[in-house]
């Protein structure tokens, strides 16, 4: 007999071709939101549950999983959705998907950054809403990457594919994370051991630190006050990273020259500051949405379920 998985939203072919191989697989057809309420009444005629970010399993939840569920995999290498405390307390194994995101992320973080210095968004909707005058030797001049110095924060897998990537636009790269990488890693990233001394040398910054308590909110007036006049900021990675109140005011005042986002608190419902600031380049998280990471996030999560089913740990185990 097959195992039954609830799979919360559709998933590429080839996932849900290997997930119906293994599994009795519960999921709509239609591909829409489940609210949680929903998701926990499906949850008592399963064996297990493979969710994305949009799912959260915050303490709350959790005491109202079901007990027949054993194990939660996540399509998403975030993990701040769920609760693991409390999945712990509850016998429930969890894992993640880490590394099927990481090429493509980085990808989108030089995106952003190249779509923020050359002021990419305000030019698309110059065309788009038929407003180009014609070329003028002043229109939409941004800045060049070259020789510029790229802060990262946060020089995990993600944060050092951005740095490969940035290096081949001849960017001086820095980092900060909670400890200095190898030699083999760094591949010449200059260590910053306090976040102070990364923003003060930034001229780009980036943020690639998961969220945390620690973490949350962090970029705010304060942080930013720390970094060289007219700097450009770019978010791939959790939206509560950013007090976005203080990113506006300071988007709003030149503080900052201009701002990158892929993810937002509280997405999709953004913060309405953002929308009317043109120096802005604006992403609805595309960050894992190339075929490749969805392929191999989803192939992750299943071998997580796999591993439980069997009773063995997760590959990818958080809890
Ligand atoms: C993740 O996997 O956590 C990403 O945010 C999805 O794009």
């Amino acid at each position: 007999m097959k195992k039954r998985v609830l799979i919360t939203r559709r998933l590429p072919d080839a996932v849900e071709a290997r997930a119906r191989a293994t599994y009795d697989v519960v999921q709509h057809a239609d591909d829409r939101q489940m609210p949680i309420d929903e998701v926990l009444e499906t949850a008592k005629s399963v064996d297990a549950l493979l969710i994305t970010l949009n799912e959260k399993f915050r303490a709350d939840v959790v005491a109202r999983v079901p007990d027949n569920i054993k194990a939660i995999s996540t399509f998403s290498i975030g993990f701040d959705h769920i609760d693991l405390e409390a999945c712990k307390a509850r016998g429930i194994k969890v894992g993640n998907a880490p590394h099927g995101v990481t090429v493509a992320t980085a990808e989108i973080a030089m995106l952003l950054l190249l779509g923020a210095a050359r002021r990419a968004g305000e030019g698309e909707a110059m065309v788009r809403t038929r407003s180009w005058p014609g070329w003028a030797p002043l229109q939409l001049v941004g800045q060049r990457l070259d020789g510029k110095r790229l802060g990262i924060f946060g020089f995990g897998k993600i944060g050092q594919a951005l740095a490969q990537r940035a290096r081949g636009f001849d960017m001086e790269i820095h980092y900060h994370d909670v400890m200095r990488h190898p030699p083999e890693k760094e591949k010449g990233a200059i260590f910053h051991d306090t976040l102070d001394s990364l923003l003060a040398v930034s001229q780009f910054f980036s943020i690639n630190a998961p969220s945390t308590p620690e973490t949350r909110y962090f970029f705010n007036a304060a942080t930013i006050a720390k970094l060289p006049e007219g700097a450009i900021v770019v978010n791939t990675a959790r939206g509560d990273l950013v007090n976005d109140e203080d990113m506006i005011a300071a988007l709003k005042s030149g503080r900052l020259a201009y701002a990158g986002l892929d993810v937002f608190a509280g997405e999709p419902k953004i913060n309405e500051g953002y929308y009317d600031l043109k120096n802005t380049f604006l992403f609805p998280h595309l960050g894992s949405a190339a075929i490749e990471a969805r392929n191999q996030m989803g192939f992750e999560a299943l071998d997580n379920l796999d591993a439980a089913m069997a009773g063995k740990d997760m590959p990818f185990k958080l809890a």
